[in-house]
């Protein structure tokens, strides 16, 4: 039979995105060779050293560059040599909004051998999904600053969140489909209506409207600041968790810390529609305060791997991979973040290893 290729556009970007992003590659490639299917990688130097020599990110028809690819692979974006909202806007977001990747889907979790601070992770087998509002929200982008007006001292700035009927119902049909496919068939929307009185009423509005789509589904209502309290006193209540854009953004990095590391975690961004590659990437930073010494956890950057093989329909690949990594952590090869003392390398390898290709 023919093997599938696969057209994958590697944009490694900053600090440990680049190690990762190696990781992620060494265990596809592994996998490839184990016949099934292949990849043509092509990668793109696009990020903070790049914008130091061109004063932007990406090339302006970077996206059209992108288009043609199955899937991009991403590491993390940002270096203390270019403002964080530069380069997070410049190279991340546009890729983001540009391919209307509006659903952004962030499991947690819970590996073996990896010490949560969460109690109840002794006791309960804890997985959940965060699925975040991608294309609008508090990251819309609408606003402005008033440098001078009001003279030194006075200056005003504005941030807006954007809402949508359309943002709102398609993010939310989109987690209760999600849940339908998963053990426990709940959906838990986040919100702050209470104090944001227009487009988180929105929200919930039509949050309420969609849930009665899916009566088969459990629902619940919960305010931001309560939801942090619940990812710590009952994840076990929780399956899937929708939210808008900050709030989502601010509970997966509470997620996978309680899962034991914010390396450990992986993120789809979703086209669902699928007219523009979707993309890949661990959910943590470009942490210029260990990058370069080999002490990257590859764990999420592999996770999203895998994620990015169940998109591209080969599921029992993605699988095999998520067995992999729990076989490794299990074993206590680990980085130092989640206590042990293994380099990059060395967990990637042993991953390498566990699939016995
Ligand atoms: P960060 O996620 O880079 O690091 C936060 C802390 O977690 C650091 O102490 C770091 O060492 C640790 N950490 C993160 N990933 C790890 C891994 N794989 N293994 C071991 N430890 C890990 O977040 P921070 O420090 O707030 O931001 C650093 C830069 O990354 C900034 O420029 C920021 O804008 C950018 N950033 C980019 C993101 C993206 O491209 N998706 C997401 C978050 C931040
Ligand atoms: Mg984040």
């Amino acid at each position: 039979a023919a093997v599938t290729e696969f057209r994958i556009a590697a944009i490694p970007a900053d600090g440990i995105g680049r190690e990762v992003v190696a990781a992620g590659r060494a265990v596809l490639d592994a996998l490839q060779a184990g016949g099934g299917f292949s990849i043509a990688w092509e990668e793109f130097p696009w990020g903070s050293d790049y914008y130091a020599e061109h004063g932007v990110m990406m090339p302006e028809d970077g996206l059209a560059a992108l288009e043609g690819f199955d899937a991009i692979y991403f590491g993390a974006v940002g270096w203390p040599t270019v403002p964080d909202h530069v380069s997070l806007w410049g190279l991340r977001l546009r890729i983001c909004q540009g391919f209307d990747q509006w659903a952004n889907v962030r499991p947690v979790q819970f590996l073996p051998g990896i010490e949560s601070p969460l109690r109840k992770a002794d006791e309960a087998a804890l997985d959940w999904v965060v699925v975040r509002e991608n294309s609008e929200g508090e990251y819309a982008g609408l606003g402005g600053r008033n440098l001078a007006s009001r003279g030194r001292g006075g200056e005003i700035a504005v941030q807006s969140a954007l809402f949508t009927e359309v943002g709102c119902e398609r993010i939310m049909r989109f987690a209760f489909d999600l849940a339908r496919t998963r053990t426990r068939r709940k959906v838990a929307s986040v919100t702050k209506s209470n104090a944001q009185q227009y487009g988180m009423v929105l929200w919930d509005d039509v949050f309420r409207r969609v849930a009665a789509d899916y009566p088969d589904v459990e629902t619940e209502r919960v305010l931001v600041d309560a939801m942090a309290a619940k990812f710590v006193l009952h994840p076990e209540d929780l399956s899937v968790v929708v939210a808008s854009n900050l709030n989502a953004d601010i509970l997966s990095d509470l997620g996978s810390a309680l899962a034991g590391s914010l390396g450990l975690a992986a993120s789809a961004n979703l086209n669902p529609e699928r007219r523009f590659p979707s993309m890949f990437e661990p959910v943590h930073g470009s942490a210029p305060d260990i990058a370069g010494r080999g002490a990257a956890n590859p764990v999420g950057a592999i996770g999203s791997a895998a994620m990015m093989l169940e998109h591209l329909g080969r599921r029992e690949e993605a699988a095999r991979v998520a067995a992999a990594v729990e076989a490794v952590t299990a074993r206590g090869v680990r980085t130092r973040d989640v206590g042990g003392t293994a380099s990059t390398d060395e967990v990637t390898a042993a991953v390498v290893a566990e699939l016995g290709v």
